[in-house]
C-alpha cells in the first residue's frame, strides 16, 4: 500500500532522507514514488517503477529545500504512470501533495474544480487536493488554513501532506489512514510506518483520526479540527532499526521465518509464569467473553480460524468471518468479544467490521503486531504478539506468533483441561522450531516439485488453518496455482483437479481419529498418482503412503500446527526463489491494504 514519508530540519540532506525512508516503505508494496522539496518553489521529481527509477531521475536534478515528502504510490485511481504518481500539484506547482487512502468524494470535487478553471494532469482521487488548497490561498488564507479548508471538504479515507513554496513546513492531517510523527532534537519526520525514519529516531507520536499537524524546525503542533492544540504522548519504539534489515539473509521472508523462534519467546516473556507454569495475560484474563466473533483477512484470518476452535475447545462459542463480509455476520450476542486479529492494525477490511461490532455494541479486541496502531487504539482491548518488524510482504513469524498469542488468550480466559499440557508445549516452540530450521529437507522437496502444475494442501482440526496458510503462502510468493482444503473436502469436489503433476501436501500429526481419517484422504490421492508429502511427527503411518516426508517434532496438536507451518514456509519459500519471483513485495500485493 502506499507509503509517506516527510522531513524538516535536515537542511541539505532531506532529499537522501526521503530516498531512504522510501527504501524503507518499500515493503509495504507500491508501483510508482516521488518527492517534493519546498524552497523557494515547491520542486517535484516522481517515477513510475521502482525507487531505483526515481534515484535514477534524480541524478539528472537538483532538488533543494528544508522541508519535503515522499510516497510510495499502489495504483487505486489509475494505472502507475509517472502523471500519476504523487507527489501531485496545484496549476501553479506551488502546493505538493502527498495522500494515502481513497477520497470518495473526488469525483464531485474535479467535476467543481475542473468548472471553477483548473487543470488536472492525473487520474487520481488525490489531486484534488492542491487544487482545493490552490483556491484557498487565492482567497488570502494563510498556509495552514488553506490546508485545513480543503482537508475539510475531503471525505473518505486519508493521510494527507503538503508542503508550499517558499514554506519550510509540512502540514499533515489523517482520518482512517495512520500517521506517525518522529521528534529527533532538531529534525522532526512524519511518515505512514515507523521504518521509515526508524533510523533517525526512536521518539514517536501516532496521529488520531481528524488531528492536524504541523512540523518546522522549529518544532512541531498537533491541533484538532478547530485549530486547538491537543496534549500528545510520545512513546518510545522499542525495537532496533537493524530489525528491519536482512542481517545476510537472501530475503527478509528467509530472516522472518528464521526469526520465529525469538518471535515466539517474546510472545511467552511473561505472561508464562516460570514456576507455576500458569498464564497470565494481565486483564485480559478477566474478560470473560459468553462469546467471541473473529474478525481478519489474508493470513491473520487462518490464524483467526486457529483461534475459533481453541475457544470452542474450551467450551466458548466462537466464529471466524472475513473482515470484508462482516456486514453478513449474525449480531454478537450478550456479552460477546469481536476480536480483530491484525498484524499490521491497519487493515482497512478489519478495522471497519470491528467499528461495526462497536456499533452493534460488543465489546473489541485487537490481536496486533503493532503498538499505536488504529485496530490496537481503536478497541476496547488489546493483545500484542511481539513478533517484531516483519518487512516481508507475505506474513511468516507473525503467523506463528499470532497462533501463540492466541493460545494465551484461551488459556488465559478459559478454564481448559490440558492446559498444562499445552503449556509445556508452547515453552518448548522456540526449540522445535529451531530444530526444524536447522534440519529440514524443505528445499529438496521444493527442488523436487518446483515444476508442478499446481499444488494442494489438506488437514484436518487444528492443522486445517495450516493447510490454508500453507496455500495462500505459495500462490502469494511463488504465483502458482495452490489452493488449502479441509481434507475430507478433497473428495467432495478439488479431487478432480489432482493429478501427477499435482503434489500434495498433507498435513497430518499424532496419531488420533483425525490423524486416520486424513490418512484415508491421502489414499484416495495416492490411487489418483499424485506425488503426497506428508508434514508429520512420525506418529502414524502416513509415511507409508508419502513420496516425500516433511518432518516435525513430536508435540502438542496445538503447537504441532506452528511447526508443520513452518516447513510449508520453507517450502513456498524455496519454490519461490528457484523460481526467481520477488519474494519479498510479490507482484499486485501490499504488506498492509489500508483500502476495502
Ligand atoms: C495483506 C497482506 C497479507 C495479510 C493481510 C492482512 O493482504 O498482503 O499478508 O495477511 O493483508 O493483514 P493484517 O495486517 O491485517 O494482518
Amino acid at each position: 500500500m502506499c507509503g509517506i514519508i516527510g522531513c524538516v530540519g535536515r537542511d541539505d540532506e532531506t532529499l537522501d532522507v526521503l530516498v531512504h525512508g522510501l527504501s524503507k516503505l518499500e515493503y509495504r508494496g507500491y508501483d510508482s514514488a516521488g518527492v517534493a522539496l519546498s524552497g523557494e518553489r515547491v520542486d517535484v521529481c516522481k517515477k513510475s517503477g521502482k525507487i531505483e527509477d526515481l534515484r535514477e531521475a534524480l541524478e539528472s536534478r537538483t532538488l533543494g529545500g528544508a522541508a519535503g515528502v515522499g510516497h510510495t504510490r499502489w495504483s487505486t485511481h489509475g494505472p502507475p504512470t509517472d502523471e500519476n504518481a504523487h507527489p501531485h500539484l496545484d496549476c501553479n506547482g506551488d502546493v505538493a501533495v502527498v495522500h494515502n487512502g481513497i477520497i470518495e468524494n473526488y469525483q464531485e470535487l474535479r467535476d467543481e474544480l475542473v468548472t471553477a478553471g483548473h487543470t488536472f494532469k492525473s487520474d487520481t482521487d488525490t489531486e484534488v487536493v492542491p487544487h482545493l488548497v490552490e483556491d484557498a490561498l487565492a482567497d488570502g488564507l494563510d498556509n495552514e488554513a488553506a490546508v485545513r479548508r480543503a482537508i475539510a471538504r475531503l471525505e473518505g479515507s486519508y493521510a494527507v501532506a503538503v508542503v508550499v513554496s517558499g514554506d519550510d513546513t509540512i502540514y499533515a492531517a489523517r482520518n482512517d489512514s495512520p500517521l506517525v510523527l518522529g521528534l529527533d532534537d532538531d529534525a522532526y519526520y512524519l511518515a505512514s510506518d515507523v521504518p521509515a525514519f526508524r533510523d533517525f529516531t526512536d521518539r514517536v507520536i501516532y496521529l488520531a483520526d481528524g488531528e492536524f499537524a504541523t512540523l518546522s524546525a522549529e518544532g512541531w503542533r498537533v491541533s484538532d479540527v478547530d485549530g486547538d492544540e491537543v496534549d500528545k504522548d510520545v512513546d518510545t519504539v522499542d525495537w532496533d532499526p537493524e530489525e528491519t534489515g536482512k542481517s545476510g539473509y537472501d530475503h527478509f521472508m528467509l530472516k522472518e521465518i528464521h526469526e520465529q523462534p525469538r518471535a515466539i519467546r517474546q510472545c511467552l516473556r511473561g505472561r508464562v509464569d516460570e514456576l507455576s507454569g500458569e498464564v497470565d495475560i494481565g486483564d485480559l484474563g478477566d474478560l470473560s467473553p459468553t462469546g467471541v466473533q473473529f474478525v481478519a483477512c489474508g493470513t491473520s484470518y487462518h490464524a483467526a480460524l486457529y483461534g475459533a476452535q481453541l475457544l470452542r475447545d474450551a467450551g466458548i462459542p466462537a466464529q471466524t468471518f472475513l473482515a470484508s463480509e462482516y456486514a453478513t455476520a449474525p449480531p454478537p450476542i450478550g456479552d460477546a468479544l469481536v476480536v480483530g486479529v491484525t498484524q499490521s492494525g491497519e487493515t482497512a477490511d478489519t478495522l471497519s467490521a470491528l467499528r461495526e461490532a462497536r456499533k452493534r455494541g460488543a465489546r473489541t479486541m485487537a490481536v496486533t503486531n503493532t503498538v499505536g496502531s488504529t485496530a490496537a487504539r481503536e478497541c476496547d482491548h488489546a493483545l500484542y504478539i511481539r513478533a517484531g518488524p516483519e518487512i516481508g510482504v507475505a506474513a511468516s513469524k507473525t503467523f506463528a506468533s499470532q497462533l501463540a498469542a492466541l493460545n494465551l488468550f484461551s488459556l488465559g480466559t478459559t478454564r481448559i483441561d490440558g492446559a498444562r499440557e499445552i503449556i509445556g508445549a508452547l515453552r518448548d516452540l522456540p526449540s522445535n522450531i529451531q530444530a526444524i530450521l536447522d534440519d529440514s529437507n524443505a528445499e529438496s522437496v521444493a527442488d523436487t516439485y518446483v515444476d508442478s502444475d499446481a499444488y494442494f494442501f489438506i488437514g484436518r482440526g487444528h492443522q486445517y488453518p495450516v493447510a490454508l496458510e500453507g496455500a495462500l503462502k505459495m500462490k502469494e510468493i511463488t504465483y502458482k496455482h495452490a489452493e488449502g482444503f479441509a481434507a475430507g473436502e478433497l473428495k467432495h469436489g478439488p479431487l478432480a483437479l489432482v493429478t501427477e503433476d499435482t503434489p500434495v501436501f498433507a498435513v497430518v500429526t499424532g496419531d488420533g481419529e483425525m490423524a486416520r481419517k486424513t490418512i484415508g484422504n491421502v489414499k484416495e490421492v495416492e490411487a489418483r498418482d499424485a506425488p503426497v508429502v506428508a508434514v508429520t511427527d512420525g506418529q502414524s503411518d502416513v509415511e507409508r503412503y508419502a513420496d516425500e516426508v516433511l518432518e516435525v517434532p513430536e508435540t502438542h496438536p496445538q503447537a504441532a500446527a506452528v511447526l508443520a507451518n513452518v516447513q510449508l514456509q520453507l517450502v513456498s519459500y524455496y519454490v519461490a526463489d528457484k523460481l526467481g519471483r520477488s519474494i519479498d513485495k510479490p507482484r499486485n500485493l501490499a504488506k498492509s491494504v489500508t483500502v476495502e
